[in-house]
């Protein structure tokens, strides 16, 4: 689009008007600060962020396009994580659902809702790979797996950005944080990642590759420093890989100050060394601080900057604005767009939330409650009520007013038939006081159930937010176990940012609920789980640790020379007084906590029972470029209707660096009703077995591969087949 309208334009800039453009200045938020507007009229300033009031972007956009000599418009930069109004689930609660239609709907109406703010460019999607849940961005995140992240990632890159870019309602996306951000030290935000390269082409910049070829128009660079130089000035992340490996044309910005960060990180001596190596490695554009502002004009005078290299990267920035039809229309006005939270916006996003929750326990059916057999449920819980806490992190235009909580939908959905004894019990899910446990008991003692609506709150995920431990903070499983006390059955949905470990919980829950932090509609997706209209059909996006010291703990590790198995990894409570150090397994695993996760990465449980039965390849043996299919027969054996995430795994067995146990490489989701049975396929081709070797080549070897079908990554119906050249 445009180019020759770019260049036409670039050939007109001034170098200090080029400058501006690669600069992106925080909004003053319902006002426009004196030097802001100033800056504006000047051209110093191509983009704005966090300006919420439409009235105010649209006169930024006329400052821009009015008074300024080369009249061109802003980009208005917002970060819409996970809804604008509308709230969906947190994306690691969207990933939950495994379903890139629902990921893409709930992109495309976040984008809608936007539009109407003026905003015009969202900081989503957050494609890093998370395997270390302390860290507080994992609720931001897709979860642990390159594969599933790049599936969803392209898809909320297709709702945001909609069929074209110039559409109206369409926003550019940006894929963050280029890259190895979830590999922060220990789960604390903004350290450092020291990932091989091998690994970090493997795993962590995969998400990446397919949101370039998904066609994201923007990138971010992270925070950290990654491998001893900080992603932000590193220009064989930046200008190898991303710009001449993978041929991106889009456009890169820093992350927040991330620039003159570099020289806190001990990389650079000042701003000015720092913008230098921003402007080399690529970055197009600085948000929040200004050395490129003060400094690039003189690094060009001088001769450090070629102009040519300004222009490569100016052109970036304009032909987005172009693309994004902003100098043909630049204003918006609100009318012109659907009504925000309208009926489908909230149905899309019950339908979201419904499909995030995972089912993790389920004993002796439990679940679904039936109305007709409940003469009274007790309710309990710091989060059965809570509008604000249910819509989580990165909420900054949702409100907790439009939020239907628990409580409130369960009562609109069996109130008139069923008495609800809701108690609170904890002000907050960290409270140390427990009052009302004997309310909270005696509520239960004269109902037939109990529901208890506990997790985290939200700020306890999100950026700058990790936790050492991941227990359920506060009181909330003594809460749990006092419900148990009263001898009727339990059911537990956590509400949370992250996997906790929850194993304390699950002797005194009869069934358990993961509904990570829900969003606007949590209520009514969670009532109409718990009261059997929709069964849950969520699979985790994340292994679920035991205690937290297994972390990093992720289904596709690799094998080690000395694998733990349930016959080797010992118990530490088995083992006698001065025993010989021998004895003990001499296997890879935790004494106190063994080798297995709580809860396995693709997990997930549903009111059907599903059975995997007959896997078959089409062929025991391929050649290097063909495809295979791989088959396997499900049948819902349950008396419920159900939806499955049929997921294919792939291990190769001996390769040029050693491959991970397993790794995702299709996932199905299908509907079966009671005593159905469908016959699934997957087309593995072998290029999709490719991965990167010790030379940093992408190949596909020859040999033998296992393969597995099955409704979680330790799904144990498997078959063979081999690769030849
Ligand atoms: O988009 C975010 C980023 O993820 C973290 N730092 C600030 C940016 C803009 O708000």
């Amino acid at each position: 689009i445009g180019h020759g309208r770019v260049r036409d334009l670039l050939n007109s800039m001034g170098l200090d008007e080029k400058i501006g453009q690669m600069s992106q200045l925080q909004a003053g938020g319902g006002w426009i600060p004196d030097e802001l507007a100033e800056s504006i009229r000047q051209g110093r300033v191509g983009s704005v962020l966090n300006e919420p009031d439409v009235e105010t972007v649209n006169e930024l956009q006329r400052i821009a396009v009015e008074e300024s000599r080369l009249g061109i418009p802003l980009l208005v930069g917002r970060d819409v994580i996970h809804g604008y109004k509308t709230i969906f689930p947190i994306p690691l609660g969207q990933a939950a659902s495994w379903n890139p239609a629902i990921v893409e709907a709930g992109a495309r109406i976040s984008a809608e809702e936007a539009v109407r703010a003026g905003i015009n460019w969202t900081f989503a999607p957050m494609i890093d790979i998370t395997r270390d849940p302390r860290w507080g961005r994992i609720a931001e995140s897709l979860g642990e797996d390159p594969y599933l992240c790049g599936e969803l990632g392209s898809a909320m890159v297709r709702g945001f950005q909609g069929e074209t870019l110039t559409a109206p309602d369409s926003i550019a996306a940006c894929a963050k944080h280029f890259a190895g951000y979830g590999a922060a030290e220990g789960g604390r935000d903004y350290n450092t990642a020291n990932i091989p390269e091998n690994e970090l082409r493997n795993v962590h910049l995969r998400p990446f590759k397919a949101a370039a070829d998904a066609g994201v128009a923007t990138f971010m660079s992270a925070f950290c420093d990654l491998n001893g130089v900080p992603a932000t000035g590193n220009q064989w992340l930046m200008d190898q890989v991303l710009r001449q490996e993978w041929r991106y044309q889009g456009m890169v910005v820093s992350d927040w100050e991330s620039i003159v960060e570099m020289s806190v990180h001990g990389f650079t001596h000042d701003d000015e060394q720092a913008a230098y190596e921003a402007a080399m490695a690529g970055i197009d554009m600085e948000m929040a601080s200004s050395s490129y502002r003060d400094h690039l004009e003189n690094m060009v005078d001088q001769g450090k900057i070629s102009l040519e290299q300004i222009d490569r990267m100016v052109e970036r920035i304009l032909r987005l604005k172009f693309e994004l039809g902003l100098f043909e229309q630049p204003y918006t006005d609100p009318s012109q767009h659907p009504e925000l939270l309208n009926k489908a916006n909230l149905k899309a996003a019950k339908q979201a939330a419904m499909q995030s929750c995972v089912l993790l326990k389920n004993a002796d059916q439990t679940l679904p409650l039936l109305p007709s057999k409940l003469d009274a449920i007790a309710l309990l819980g710091p989060l059965a009520d809570d509008g604000f806490e249910q819509m989580g992190t990165w909420v900054f235009d949702g409100e907790a007013s439009h939020s239907v909580t628990c409580l409130q939908a369960i009562t609109e959905l069996i109130g008139r038939t069923t008495e609800i004894n809701y108690v609170k019990s904890l002000a907050t899910t960290r409270a140390p006081s427990e009052d009302s446990f004997a309310e909270a008991i005696e509520a239960v003692t004269k109902s037939d159930a109990a529901v208890v609506i506990v997790g985290e709150e939200a700020f306890m995920s999100g950026e700058a937010h990790s936790r050492a431990s991941i227990d359920l903070p506060g009181h909330q499983t003594a809460l749990i176990e006092a419900a148990a006390s009263a001898g009727k059955p339990v059911v537990v949905v956590i509400m949370a940012g992250r996997p906790l470990t929850i194993e304390p919980i699950l002797e005194h829950a009869d069934a358990v609920l993961y509904a990570w932090h829900p969003g606007t509609m949590g209520g009514p997706a969670i009532a109409d789980l718990l009261f059997g209209l929709e069964s849950p059909s969520g699979k985790l996006p994340v292994t679920f640790p035991r205690v937290v010291g297994q972390v990093p703990i992720h289904y596709a590790q690799k094998n080690t020379g000395r694998p733990a198995t349930d016959e080797t990894c010992i118990d530490i409570d088995e083992v006698p007084p001065r025993a010989p150090q021998t004895s003990l397994g001499m296997t890879s695993f935790h004494l106190d906590a063994g080798f297995k996760p709580l809860f396995p990465f693709g997990f997930g449980l549903s009111y059907g029972r599903f059975q995997y039965v007959k896997i078959t390849t089409s062929h025991h043996s391929i050649a290097l470029g063909q495809s295979l299919d791989v088959s396997a027969d499900i049948v819902n054996m349950g008396s419920y209707v159900g939806e499955e995430v049929v997921q294919l795994y792939v291990r190769d067995l001996v390769g040029n660096v050693t491959r991970p146990v397993k790794e995702l490489k299709g996932f199905k989701r299908i509907r079966l009703k009671p005593g159905e049975r469908q016959r699934i396929s997957f087309h593995l081709h072998t290029d999709d077995l490719a991965f990167y070797n010790r030379d940093m080549q992408l190949i596909t070897e020859t040999g033998q591969f296992h393969v597995w079908i099955g409704g979680s990554s330790d799904a144990p119906l498997w078959a063979e087949f081999e690769v030849h050249a």
